[in-house]
């Protein structure tokens, strides 16, 4: 049984930060979450993996290859044209197996395959969606469902008063190829909209089961801080690089701390990290690879990815930094999301 995982979105609720890079990549405590993802599911017995990608995926080819550096065998499905949802799973039908299972590559989770799969070979239907719930559902994709946890009904993205319940959509699925005959080829499909609503019309065994676990859904820069923020204080308990004894602060290696400067945890610094002289960094901080930080800099609850260079005496609060940021000395900044190109936005 092969993973596909969608990893074509746009992202453009995470811009700048994603201006040039396919969402799923967005590093996630100094990793590509999409590593992540792989790790987590080959730690589950997932060896063959297919990914459908759209925008930009140069990137996550070039950063993956055949995927033999994790262990596991890689392929691409790559779409010409925007195919939606759907459209990436059809597009991808000559390397899945008879079954398979979909991941929505933009969602951080610790989610265990073996429940869902032993679910979905009893009760014999072609789609088992992972279901999670929610205080505020609109967002997402919302089932109704009888006692027997079969979906009656699949409602993308409703308004609050039209949300049949609060148990959404986690974006993981387990499927039958034979379900992918409901797809046309032709055009852009949404699963959600289109095709999940078809299945249960058509009565082919649309099941849904609540997954256990952490589950988060990236895709928005408030989303993003608090995974990041999960991570640290271990809520959601997916690895983080780095050696941590306890303390709550994780260190790469090669790493430069000056004089007087201080961590404070919860905090990650990644490998080959300077820190100048009585500089505060933390708590949640996160400090991507070969990042420079001055003298006397504050940083807490911010993010920075790899190559970032912050001069003397600037104090960071609530900010997120894409790679290679670099900023001029003395400067206050609070809740700004910057890219090299110097956009921003709160
Ligand atoms: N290959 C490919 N092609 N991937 C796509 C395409 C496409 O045309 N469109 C979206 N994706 C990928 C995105 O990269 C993301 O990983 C996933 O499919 C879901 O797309 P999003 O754009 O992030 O959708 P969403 O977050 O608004 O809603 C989806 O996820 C929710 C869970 O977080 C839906 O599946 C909801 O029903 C669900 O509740
Ligand atoms: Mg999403």
């Amino acid at each position: 049984m092969n993973a596909l995982l969608l990893a074509g979105g746009l992202g453009t609720r995470l811009r700048p930060l994603t201006e040039h890079l396919p969402k799923p990549m967005a590093l996630v405590a100094n990793r590509p979450w999409l590593e992540h993802l792989v790790i987590h599911l080959k730690n589950q017995g997932i060896r063959d993996f297919v990914m459908a990608v759209k925008h930009y995926p140069e990137h996550i080819r070039n950063y993956f290859g055949d995927g033999s550096k994790w262990g596991v065998s890689i392929r691409y499905a790559v779409e010409q044209t925007l195919r939606g949802t759907a459209g990436a799973i059809k597009n991808a039908e000559s390397y899945l197996d008879d079954r398979f299972i979909v991941v929505n590559a933009d969602i951080v989770h610790e989610v265990h395959l073996l429940p869902l799969l032993e679910y979905h070979l009893q009760h014999g239907g072609e789609v088992t969606i992972g279901l999670t719930e929610v205080d505020d559902p609109t967002q997402y994709g919302v089932v109704e469902q009888d006692r027997l946890d079969r979906i009656l009904r699949f409602v993308e993205k409703p308004r609050l008063e039209e949300a049949p319940s609060r148990r959404i959509n986690a974006g993981i699925y387990v499927m039958e190829k034979k379900a992918l005959r409901y797809i046309p080829e032709d055009r852009e499909v949404s699963i959600e909209r289109e095709t999940f609503p078809l299945l249960i019309r058509e009565q082919v065994g649309v099941y849904g089961q609540v997954i256990s676990g952490y589950w988060m859904d990236m895709g928005t820069k408030e989303r993003y801080r608090k995974i990041h923020w999960d991570l640290l204080n271990r809520t959601c308990r997916l690895p983080i690089p780095g050696r941590e004894n306890g303390s709550g602060i994780w260190l790469g290696d090669d790493c430069e701390i000056g004089p007087g400067a201080l961590l404070v945890p919860p905090v990650l610094i990644g490998n080959n990290v300077k820190i100048g002289e009585r500089s505060i960094i933390g708590p949640f901080a996160v400090i991507g690879d070969d990042c420079e930080i001055g003298r006397h800099v504050r940083c807490s609850e911010t993010i920075m990815w790899d190559r970032c260079k912050i001069n003397d005496a600037i104090h960071l609060n609530n900010c997120i930094f894409g790679y290679g940021l670099e900023l001029g000395s003395r400067q206050i900044l609070h809740e700004a999301v910057m890219n090299r190109m110097g956009a921003m936005q709160a």
